[in-house]
């Protein structure tokens, strides 16, 4: 066994519905370490929804090419709205992400120590 293999007993993950798929299109982010939350539309960037949600994070062009946003993705998965966001790969492969030009995909939870209430 190289440690990637399911044991015997494992049950194979049943796929989801494409109809429940499809239906979940709104996410849940979470900031470490205000506990600050708000959710997010498929379609719609983390940070815009941040802004939508009244929550101030760091952000400059909003465009992925700047960096001032960059944090760490610590759960979840996201896409990018751009082909070629401005982040190296090595950056990607330690969990970095551009949340001005990212979608979730999944509930996100994000390590933005400068994030805080817009009054
Ligand atoms: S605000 Fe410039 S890269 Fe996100």
């Amino acid at each position: 066994m190289d440690g990637f293999e399911q044991p015997a007993t494992a049950k194979p993950k049943k796929p989801m519905p494409t109809d429940e798929l499809h239906a979940k299109s709104v996410w849940k982010v979470s900031l470490e370490p205000s506990g600050l939350q708000f959710d997010v539309s498929a379609n719609q960037s983390v940070l815009i929804a941040a802004l939508q949600a009244r929550i101030r994070m760091p952000s400059s062009c909003r465009n992925g090419t700047c960096r001032t946003c960059l944090c760490m993705l610590k759960q979840g998965k996201i896409r990018y709205q751009i082909d070629w966001p401005g982040l190296t790969r090595e950056e990607k492969a330690e969990g970095y992400m551009l949340p001005c030009v990212a979608t979730p995909e999944s509930d996100l939870v994000l390590d933005v120590p400068d994030a805080s209430p817009l009054k």
